[in-house]
């Protein structure tokens, strides 16, 4: 792949992966960039940042014809006008303006409906997993893949949509990234973690390294009609486990909270995306020990 465009460049996720790529690549990222700081990592990193809002589609600052459009940009503003026009109808009007050679969307696996303990693949029910703790996310990145699907389609641009389960890891600049590390924030402050009734709350946690290494083999397993996978880690692990692994690594107490007001376990099949991109390399483990040393290592600690 020669030139990659990345929404959502500035986000937990996006910023691993324009920096690995842009050790090798020509790589263009978007957002509106209200972080600052991640601008100036990521434009020493080589990435070329153009400002760009997908809930106005303005984008006349964005170069068209990439050979990969990525989208990883994401609102969770809650509003539902805002967060279906900017999650679903942006990424159709921008995949227009680009018209990449190929595109590799990032969903989530929040778009199936809650199963519990049971192992989800592709074809499984979609639902509004999300609703506890977010009532627009799963609706609107459900909206986004039909809208991916037409996009596809119509403009017969080679598609992969990639539902994404528990991203984590170290992001560029060192520090911890993802859900684990806001539990981490929790525990170190003497706070329960919420946890939905019935154990295990099964997941299947990726490393931000696993996510971009597999970003090219995502994209080279690109079709017309799209190519939908889940992207996870093949090892499941009970969000209860991973917290008391973390726990017993930085020295704190983990405590839990049954409650219905936050998401139960989604635990999916990765058959279909290690046939594409092969095994993971960060064993869930290893992943959340490297996680914890930097979560103690940050200044003060
Ligand atoms: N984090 C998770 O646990 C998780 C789990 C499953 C799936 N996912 C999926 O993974 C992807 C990345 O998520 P993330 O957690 O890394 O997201 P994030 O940290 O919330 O980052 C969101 C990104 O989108 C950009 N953005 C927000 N509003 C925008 C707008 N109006 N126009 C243009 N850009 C905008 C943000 O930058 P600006 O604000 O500067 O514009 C930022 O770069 C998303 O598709 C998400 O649904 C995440």
């Amino acid at each position: 792949m020669g030139t990659y465009l990345l929404t959502g460049v500035t986000g937990q996720v996006a910023e691993s992966v324009a920096v690995a790529l842009a050790a090798d690549h020509e790589v263009v990222g978007l957002a509106r960039f209200t972080d600052a700081a991640a601008r100036d990592r990521l434009e020493s990193a080589g990435v070329r940042c153009v400002v760009a809002d997908l809930a106005s589609a303005d984008f006349a600052d964005v170069p068209p014809g990439a050979d990969a459009l990525v989208n990883f940009a994401v609102v969770k503003s809650q509003r539902w006008d805002l967060d279906l026009r900017s999650n679903a109808e942006g990424i159709g009007l921008l995949t227009a303006h680009v018209r990449p050679g190929r595109l590799l969307h990032c969903s989530s696996t929040g778009v199936y409906a809650p199963a519990g303990a049971e192992v989800l693949d592709e074809r499984s029910p979609l639902g509004d997993n999300h609703r506890a703790i977010m009532p627009t996310y799963s609706i609107s990145k459900i909206a986004a893949e039909e809208v991916v699907r037409t996009m596809c389609r119509l403009l017969e641009v080679p598609t992969t949509i990639a539902r994404l389960n528990v991203p984590y890891g170290v992001g560029p600049d060192g520090t911890p990234r993802g859900w684990p590390a806001f539990h981490l924030a929790m525990m170190e402050a003497g706070m329960p973690i919420p946890l939905f009734p019935g154990e295990p709350n099964l997941f299947n946690p990726i490393d931000l390294d696993d996510i971009a290494a597999t970003v090219p083999a995502l994209l080279d397993a690109a079709t017309v009609p799209a190519t939908v996978l889940n992207w996870a880690g093949h090892e499941q692990v009970g969000l209860e486990e991973w917290c008391r692994y973390l726990a017993d690594r930085c020295g704190y107490d983990a405590r839990f909270e049954a409650t219905t007001s936050t998401i139960g376990g989604v635990t999916v099949d990765t058959t279909a995306m290690e046939a594409v991109t092969g095994p993971n390399r960060v064993a869930w483990r290893d992943g959340f020990g490297r996680l914890a040393d930097a979560w103690l290592a940050r200044a003060g600690h």
